[in-house]
């Protein structure tokens, strides 16, 4: 049993503490934190937590693993914080917003024997996890191309604190691509190259949410991605995360090889139809999840857990995680420079999570 200390105790946070509690057994959040202080005690009076300031959790001896649900611009501050602390880290996506942030914090993680992994964990769930399963299993045969496609017009319409998602650290490649591209990378392997033309396309934006409901929310970041990434075993995947679509008709994912093609849930959910189209029978078939379809936020803290128990590796790790930062960052540069972009050579694919978890 691990116990979990939680810094950030936002939107976001309840959805952990619904996942959490199906692993009881595994994990318990003891403690929780926030810049803003009232913020975290009346989410601590909600689940019977201790309300501690942010150095205080850090400091606590009950913590193992300090669950970092702050906004993206913190997460490299809070989670070097943590592993300074003694304790190991999971954090929201993305790892850090700036690669050499990401780097510092798999560096000092691994000089203080202390254990990083990172969000999104839903390539663990049923869906991710079936269309692994069907490509080890040969069932599209070689993969050749892949698409994912994140087509939106943006969060502020109805988030409560839209401003991060179009500030540094923010965009729909840096908020949405991790799960687009950690699943294509639980699919296909690692990533070696990206092309990729950016733009900012809508820049009038207006908050919704009640309590912001009218304010402007400022853009400061590029709003709509397109590129190309080869994998190291050569598949390419067309790739667009975007905040300026309303309206689209395109698949979340699919995978194409030689002998059949796959269509693969939405990748920000756990579950959802996994489909295999194969030439003998020329139609799309749904398949039977391979795994228990009712896990949600948490799994990869819990499967974190487990694996720091057995002395292995996390599956959602934050070298996935910094690949993948990596793949996403590497969009940008491509952009700017007009040029491929070749990432750090890392071999970071998860290992498929056993089917009685
Ligand atoms: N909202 C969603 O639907 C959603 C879904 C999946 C993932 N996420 C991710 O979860 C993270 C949090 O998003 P959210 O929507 O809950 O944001 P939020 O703004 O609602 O909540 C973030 C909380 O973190 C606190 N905070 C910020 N910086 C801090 C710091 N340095 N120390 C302590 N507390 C700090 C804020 O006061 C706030 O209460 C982001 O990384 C986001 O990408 C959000």
């Amino acid at each position: 049993m691990m116990k979990i200390g939680m810094i950030g105790t936002g939107t976001i946070a309840p959805a952990y503490m619904r996942g959490l509690a199906l692993f009881e057994d595994d994990v318990q959040v003891v403690a929780c934190a926030d810049l803003n202080i009232e913020r975290a005690q009346a989410f601590a009076t909600d689940y019977h937590l201790r309300a501690l300031s942010v150095d205080d959790l850090l400091a606590d001896n009950e913590v193992d693993i300090v669950l970092n649900l702050t906004i993206p611009i913190a997460h490299a501050e809070v989670a070097l914080k943590t592993i300074a602390a003694g304790k190991h880290a999971y954090a929201e996506k993305p790892l850090a917003i700036k690669g050499a942030d990401g780097k510092k914090i798999l560096a000092a993680a691994k000089a203080a024997s202390m254990r990083v992994a990172c969000a999104p964990d839903t390539f663990l769930g049923a869906g991710g996890q079936t269309a692994r399963h069907l490509i080890e299993s040969g069932a599209i045969g070689r993969p050749i191309a892949a698409t994912a496609f994140m087509l939106s017009r943006g969060p502020e319409p109805w988030h409560p604190n839209p401003f991060f998602y179009y500030q540094a650290g923010g965009g729909p490649m840096l908020d949405m691509g991790p799960y687009y591209l950690t699943a294509l990378v639980n699919l296909l392997g690692s990533m070696r190259r990206v092309a990729a033309l950016t733009a900012r396309g809508v820049t009038d934006r207006v908050a919704g949410h009640e309590g912001v409901k009218g304010q402007a929310v400022p853009v400061e970041v590029q709003t709509h991605y397109s590129g190309s990434i080869e994998f190291a075993s050569g598949a390419i995947a067309t790739v667009i995360t975007s905040f300026d679509i309303w309206k689209h008709n395109l698949p979340r994912i699919e995978i194409h090889g030689t002998e059949g093609s796959l269509s693969v849930p939405d990748p920000n959910t756990f579950a959802g139809a996994v489909r295999l189209w194969q030439p003998s029978s020329n139609e799309w078939t749904e398949i039977e999840h391979t795994h228990r379809s009712d896990v949600q936020r948490g799994i990869g803290l819990v499967d974190m857990a487990r694996c720091i128990e057995e002395g292995k590796e996390a599956r959602a790790s934050g070298a996935l995680a910094y690949h993948v930062l990596d793949a996403m960052l590497a969009f940008e540069t491509s952009s700017e420079r007009g040029q491929t972009i070749v990432l750090d050579e890392m071999d970071v694919q998860p290992s498929p999570l056993p089917q009685n978890i």
